[in-house]
């Protein structure tokens, strides 16, 4: 049986109708200020078998409403943007979607994970005409948003590579040497946006 019982078409939607939200949204902003608000954007519903696999590491039961309730990152949406002030931008945005309410926020751009990881996470509570696993009407429910520089996404693909290569010798030089990069690639995108900044100022 599927984890998601009879919803994945629907998170299949879910997730398609909130992408083209967030496509429409960026080329109406392009449109009226010329740059683009995200550089690029993917999503996911997350597979059956690692939703599954995560049930199991957090010791829930193998049902739907673990898939979808007590776990809130079936449906995932990665926005990769090209500034800092950007992400900021998006998160007022978003806050100010109707039928969709932000339930959740972790600021790891301001509070950096000790390992140089930095994103903003943010869980959306969205209602669908659609009855939920919990017998609401309207139903909710959740999708994950990440919001991260192409700087700070960079370095979270080779970090999550390096994560799964279990055989590393150096392992806390490596550590360390990433940590350092993910400061630098901070200290660049606060440079970068300063640079933007004066240029917009010249207009
Ligand atoms: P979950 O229940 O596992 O989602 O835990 P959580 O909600 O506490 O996780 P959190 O919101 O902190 O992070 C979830 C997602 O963020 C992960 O699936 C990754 O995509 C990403 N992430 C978080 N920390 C790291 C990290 O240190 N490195 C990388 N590369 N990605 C991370
Ligand atoms: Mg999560």
């Amino acid at each position: 049986m599927n984890i998601y019982g009879n919803y994945q078409p629907l998170l299949e939607n879910l997730l398609a109708q909130t992408m083209e939200h967030f496509e429409s949204i960026n080329q109406a902003y392009a449109k009226q200020h010329g740059d683009h608000l995200y550089e690029h954007l993917i999503g996911r519903v997350k597979t059956e078998a690692s939703m599954t696999e995560k049930c199991e590491r957090k010791h829930l039961p193998l049902t739907p409403h673990s898939a979808l309730k007590e776990n809130k990152d079936s449906v995932g949406i990665r926005v990769v943007c090209n500034f800092i002030d950007d992400i900021y931008q998006w998160i007022d945005l978003i806050d100010s979607w109707e039928n969709a309410t932000i339930i959740k926020k972790k600021d790891y751009i301001t509070n950096v994970k000790p390992n140089g990881y930095r994103s903003y996470h943010l869980i959306l509570d969205q209602e669908l005409p659609e009855t939920d696993v919990d017998g609401n009407t309207p139903g909710h429910y959740y999708i994950e948003i990440q919001l991260r520089t192409i700087a700070m996404d960079t370095w979270a693909s080779l970090e999550h590579e390096m994560k799964y290569k279990h055989e590393v010798k150096h392992a806390e030089m490596i550590s360390q040497e990433l940590k350092r990069v993910a400061d630098e690639l901070a200290s660049c995108d606060v440079s970068m946006q300063t640079i933007r900044q004066l240029i917009r100022e010249e207009d």
